[in-house]
Formats: C-alpha cells, sequence, structure tokens
C-alpha cells in the first residue's frame, strides 16, 4: 500500500497510474502537481488526486512514492524543485519516454542519481493528452520497462515494480542505453513516419483532395500524428543519438525501395513485402493479441 502519492504532471500517464492504484485500493492519498490550475481543479473533481499543489518541492513533501510524468524537458527542473525536500524513505519513479536524459538529468540536479530513484517507462499511452484521456485500465497488460543503475535500492526497484503490478503491467527490466535504441526503433522512429508523412502531404497544393480520399490504412497508420507536438518534441531532443541512426537507416531503406520500384523489379518487391508481412504476422501479431485493442502503445 502507498501511503501518499505524489503525481507530478497529472496528465494521461500520471492520471492513469492515480486512477489505477485507486482502483486496486493500494493508495491512500494523492496529491497532484502541475502548471495549469484547470487540470488539477479536473483532476481533483474527477476524484483521481485528493488535492494539489503547484509547487512541486511541497507537492512531494511526506509521500513515500513519488511519480513525475512531465514532459522530458520539464524533467531536470523538476528534479531540481524536489531536491531535499524529499521523505528519507521516499521512492522517486518517472514514465519519461526516454531514459538516458532522464538519468543525466538526475545527476544534473542531485550530483548523482539517487539510489531511492527508479527510472522508468510505461509502453502504453493514447495520442490524447490531459487527465480527462486518464483511465484506470491504460496499463492493464501492458509492459513497463525499468531501468535501474547501479546503485539502486533493490527494496525501491521493488517497490516500483509492485506498484506497476498493481496497475496490471508486465514489469521487464533493461540497461538504459538498450532501452533509448529499442524504443528509438519501436516507437520513436514510427511516430517520426507519422508526423513527417501528414506533414508532407499537408503541404501538398492538392492536399484538401488527398485528405478527403484518405481513409482505411491512411487513418490507422497516421493516427499517432495526432500526438502531443511538445511531448514528442522532448523525445526526439532526448533520444537525438538513437533517433538519428534510425532515422538514417530507415532513409537508406526507403531510398533503395525506390530504386527498385523505379527499376520495376517486382521480384524484388515481392521478396520485401514478403518477408515484412511474415516479421509481422510472427512478432507485431502474436504480442498484439495478448494486449487490450484499445489502449495503444506508445
Ligand atoms: N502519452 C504517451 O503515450 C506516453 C507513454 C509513455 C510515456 N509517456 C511519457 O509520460 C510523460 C507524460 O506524458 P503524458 O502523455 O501524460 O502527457 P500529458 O497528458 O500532456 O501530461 C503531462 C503533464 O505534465 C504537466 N506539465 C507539462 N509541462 C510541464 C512543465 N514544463 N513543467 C511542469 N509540468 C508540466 C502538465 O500539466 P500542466 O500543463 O498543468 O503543467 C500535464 O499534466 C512524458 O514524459 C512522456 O514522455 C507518454
Amino acid at each position: 500500500m502507498i501511503e501518499r502519492l505524489a503525481v507530478i504532471g497529472v496528465g494521461l500517464i500520471g492520471g492513469s497510474l492515480a486512477r489505477a492504484l485507486r482502483a486496486a485500493g493500494e493508495v491512500g492519498e494523492v496529491v497532484g502537481c502541475g502548471r495549469s490550475a484547470a487540470n488539477l481543479e479536473l483532476a481533483a473533481k474527477l476524484g483521481v488526486i485528493d488535492r494539489f499543489s503547484h509547487d512541486q518541492g511541497e507537492a512531494v513533501a511526506g509521500a513515500d512514492m513519488v511519480f513525475i510524468a512531465v514532459p522530458l524537458g520539464a524533467m531536470q527542473a523538476t528534479f531540481t524543485a524536489i531536491k531535499g525536500r524529499l521523505r528519507d524513505d521516499a521512492v522517486v519513479t518517472d514514465g519519461g519516454s526516454v531514459k538516458g536524459s532522464v538519468v543525466a538529468d538526475a545527476v544534473a540536479a542531485f550530483g548523482s542519481v539517487p539510489r531511492r530513484l527508479v527510472p522508468g517507462h510505461p509502453i502504453a499511452g493514447t495520442e490524447r493528452s490531459g487527465v480527462e484521456s486518464s483511465f484506470p485500465e491504460l496499463y492493464h497488460n501492458r509492459r513497463v520497462i525499468l531501468t535501474p543503475l547501479a546503485g539502486t535500492e533493490p527494496d525501491a526497484l521493488d517497490r516500483v515494480a509492485w506498484m506497476w503490478r498493481t496497475c496490471g503491467a508486465q514489469v521487464t527490466s533493461m540497461d538504459v542505453a538498450h532501452h533509448d535504441e529499442v524504443l528509438a526503433a519501436t516507437s520513436h522512429l514510427p511516430h517520426m513516419l507519422a508526423y513527417g508523412l501528414v506533414d508532407a502531404l499537408a503541404r501538398m497544393r492538392e492536399n484538401d483532395e488527398i485528405f478527403r480520399y484518405a481513409a482505411g490504412g491512411f487513418r490507422d497508420f497516421t493516427r499517432i500524428a495526432s500526438s502531443n507536438p511538445v511531448m514528442w518534441r522532448d523525445i526526439c531532443i532526448a533520444n537525438r543519438e538513437a533517433l538519428g541512426g534510425m532515422l538514417k537507416s530507415f532513409s537508406d531503406e526507403m531510398a533503395d525501395l525506390a530504386d527498385t520500384i523505379g527499376r520495376g523489379d517486382g521480384e524484388h518487391l515481392l521478396e520485401v513485402f514478403e518477408r515484412a508481412k511474415a516479421a509481422r504476422d510472427r512478432y507485431v501479431d502474436g504480442i498484439f493479441e495478448q494486449a487490450e485493442p484499445e489502449a495503444d502503445r506508445e
């Protein structure tokens, strides 16, 4: 049981964690923190939090668990604001989509990564944001990746893993750099493709007509381009090295595909499509079948 949970950033990710813990009956008081009074008042009205403060240091006072779910660009300032304000036994974790930058932000703010700070990332989300989009089942059957460091206290790690399992998630651990590489490929690159495609089409002269006839596959493929732009700007900057590498090798693949099409090389096209179909059927459908259709992976 968590006695007092402080949620810094009561949006989709933070709000859903608070709702899930409440639904499980595993949290006493929830204190929210953010900049906008309207969002926090709504969070209180919806019963996601019990009370709030705009002051991050004040919000974490007395909390035994602190969850930070602000955009990556606000992590360092958040760490700085809570420094010296935490209970000695408080466990701190976060939901940021890139882990190397969170670790670097913690070092910049605290001097070294606190032993009771457990970096984490729920592989769950939707293209919507704000507390009104949060729901208690978001983490059901979703993976949460924790990226503990050599100095992380085992009981802090256990506590965070327990918290996520209580929300219905499957918890795995990974090295920080490996996490950022894997996520660059599986999440960050697809978001860049969706944003890039929609933006390129929207800037074409005939874009009204293009979007009028866009349905089915286009809608499915580009839905993630409706995600929060600030969050995605921060993810790209925070993971620029791994994502830059992925984008480069993907553009080489696209150039190769364009060449193949230009040559009218049907045999090579079939080879590529059959290989891709087999890979998707084998891995992705297997994974998606175990998950709920509603909550989309980030
Ligand atoms: N959405 C996803 O699919 C997803 C999945 C996994 C992980 N994540 C990660 O989870 C974190 C939160 O994402 P989210 O989707 O929950 O976003 P969100 O719904 O927009 O919520 C973010 C919250 O942070 C607060 N905030 C925004 N800018 C801030 C700043 N500069 N300083 C302090 N607070 C700030 C916002 O409230 P105020 O504006 O009132 O301050 C808001 O309540 C991000 O780090 C993201 O990388 C997101």
